[in-house]
């Protein structure tokens, strides 16, 4: 047998061998401590069957920023823009998160890892179901337990449902701090939202997320200088 086709057998099986690691009912979970790495967890996402949304997928949406980033951001789940690139947050919604974390000083090459509940895209856009939530949990718990941030910011209702399990509206819960797992997280507006509601006036929500991303600025500095000295 030539060499290229040895290899080639040889590819086949280690796919067959990934796929079989992969729990396909959602309820099934994957263990903490499956991934030794982000790639790896990427490559099981794209061969993914856990839930339904796994079949109308273009690309899964894994993530993109600094993979040891000290803060990280929890979307909902991936757009058409995102299904069509596999990169969260890259239509006009992420554009504006982007001009959010420059206006303090925060890039996601260097500060940030985003990331999303889901990791495909539901039809139409709708909301992630809970079985859908559930079956793709353990993707985001093993990126988290990867990455390790210091601070996580969840962006929407969904996020927060997603991880907390609190089922508040963002508006009552969003700016303020609390802990998950050992871990500091805020709740922060979704940009899709702001973009809807284009106002700065004092009170409204592009105001109110001006003073979260200061706090998480400032709280972010606070670690920082913490752990310096
Ligand atoms: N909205 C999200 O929640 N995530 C994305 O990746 C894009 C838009």
């Amino acid at each position: 047998m030539s060499n290229d086709i040895q290899l080639s057998l040889f590819n086949e099986e280690s796919k067959f061998h990934q796929k079989q690691l992969i729990p396909t009912d959602g309820k099934i979970p994957v263990p903490p401590g499956t991934y030794t790495n982000m790639s790896e967890l990427a490559q099981h996402c794209n061969q993914c069957d856990r839930c339904e949304l796994g079949k109308t997928r273009t690309h899964a949406v894994v993530g993109r920023g600094n993979l040891q980033a000290p803060i990280m951001i929890i979307g909902e789940a991936p757009g058409q823009n995102e299904d069509e690139t596999g990169l969260p947050f890259v239509g006009r919604s992420g554009q504006l998160l982007e001009n959010i974390l420059a206006s303090v000083k925060l890039s996601t090459e260097h500060d940030i890892y985003i990331c999303n509940i889901n990791k495909c895209r539901p039809p139409n856009n709708r909301v992630p179901n809970p079985n859908e939530m559930a079956a793709c949990l353990p993707y985001l718990l093993e990126q988290i337990r990867l990455v390790d941030p210091k601070i996580i910011l969840l962006t929407g209702a969904t996020a927060v449902k997603g991880i907390t399990g609190d089922k508040r509206g963002i508006t009552k819960i969003r700016g303020q701090w609390l802990e998950w797992q050992g871990r500091l997280c805020m709740p922060i507006f979704h940009p899709s939202y702001l973009l809807r509601n284009p106002s700065k006036e004092v009170g409204s929500p592009k105001w109110l997320m001006w003073q979260d991303i200061q706090a998480v600025r400032n709280k972010y500095d606070e670690i920082s200088n913490n752990s310096a000295s």
